[in-house]
């Protein structure tokens, strides 16, 4: 039998459980993911108790709600609190979502939360996205055109500008490439579904004209291939977008060239 030697800090023990705020009427349970590089310690779940007639509904409102009323060193990311900016994605009840619009109340019981699965813990709930960031620049996500400048603007039919729909929406939060298996095992050469979406966008601009290099940048067995349309993707993203649909399209578009 293969014998296999879990990594350092790869075993998650049991945290801190903070206490119960005091005079509170209606508690919610939230069992969180701690990690930090500085104490050297394994990964622990921390248990804390929310307030929640002190605290907004989302699951966000809860985090910052513990951070400002209990341990101040809960690290996590936000900024839009509206689903636009993507940056606190993490993983809320065994699913990829933004914990801003993650009603606490949707959950049953307690609420169990880690940062997105498969990238490396920078803290607690803050992935490391060096990988995802630098797979979404080689995509190079820009009009390219030949066609000299327009003195005024890049003109686009109305037709074609909703060929843009489902697309443009994309905050890149990564919840479906970090909830896809490929991503997982390859999340290094395979370009996951969030970039090949992003991809796509460029793909059937109308006003883009360097779809042929476009196709060769990601004509490799790794880079699009790794998809097996497993949908984990489409069934996570938190905006209600298809990368699953978009990944196929350039498949498809990869074969019509050859023909
Ligand atoms: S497709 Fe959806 S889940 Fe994926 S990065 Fe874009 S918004 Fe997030
Ligand atoms: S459909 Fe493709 S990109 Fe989406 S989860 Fe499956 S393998 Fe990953
Ligand atoms: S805080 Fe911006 S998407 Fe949630």
């Amino acid at each position: 039998m293969v014998q296999l030697t879990l990594p350092k800090n790869s075993t998650i023990s049991e945290g801190k459980v903070w206490p119960k705020p005091a005079g509170a009427k209606n508690l919610k349970e939230y069992r969180i993911y701690r990690w930090s590089p500085d104490d050297g310690q394994n990964p622990r779940i921390d248990t804390f108790y929310v307030d929640t007639d002190d605290c907004g509904p989302m699951v966000l409102d809860a985090l910052l709600w513990i951070k400002n009323k209990v341990d101040a060193t809960l690290t996590l990311r936000r900024s839009c609190r509206e689903a636009i900016c993507g940056s606190c994605a993490m993983n809320i009840d065994g699913t990829n979502t933004l914990a801003c619009t993650k009603g606490m109340h949707d959950v049953e019981g307690t609420v169990k939360i880690y940062p997105l699965p498969h990238m490396p813990v920078v803290k607690d709930l803050v992935p490391d996205m060096t990988t995802f960031y630098a797979q979404h620049r080689s995509i190079e996500p820009w009009l390219q055109t030949v066609t000299p400048t327009p003195e005024k603007e890049w003109r686009q039919s109305h037709d074609d500008r909703t060929k843009l729909d489902g697309l443009y929406e994309c905050i890149l939060c990564a919840c479906c490439s970090t909830s896809c298996p490929s991503y997982w095992w390859n999340g290094d050469r395979y370009l996951g579904p969030a970039v090949l979406l992003q991809a796509y966008r460029w793909l059937i601009d109308s006003r883009d004209e360097a779809t042929g290099e476009r196709l060769d940048n990601l004509e490799d067995p790794f880079r699009l291939y790794r998809c097996h349309t497993i949908m984990n993707c489409s069934k996570t993203c938190p905006k209600g977008l298809n990368p699953a649909k978009a990944i196929a399209e350039i498949k498809k578009m990869m074969v019509e060239r050859r023909v």
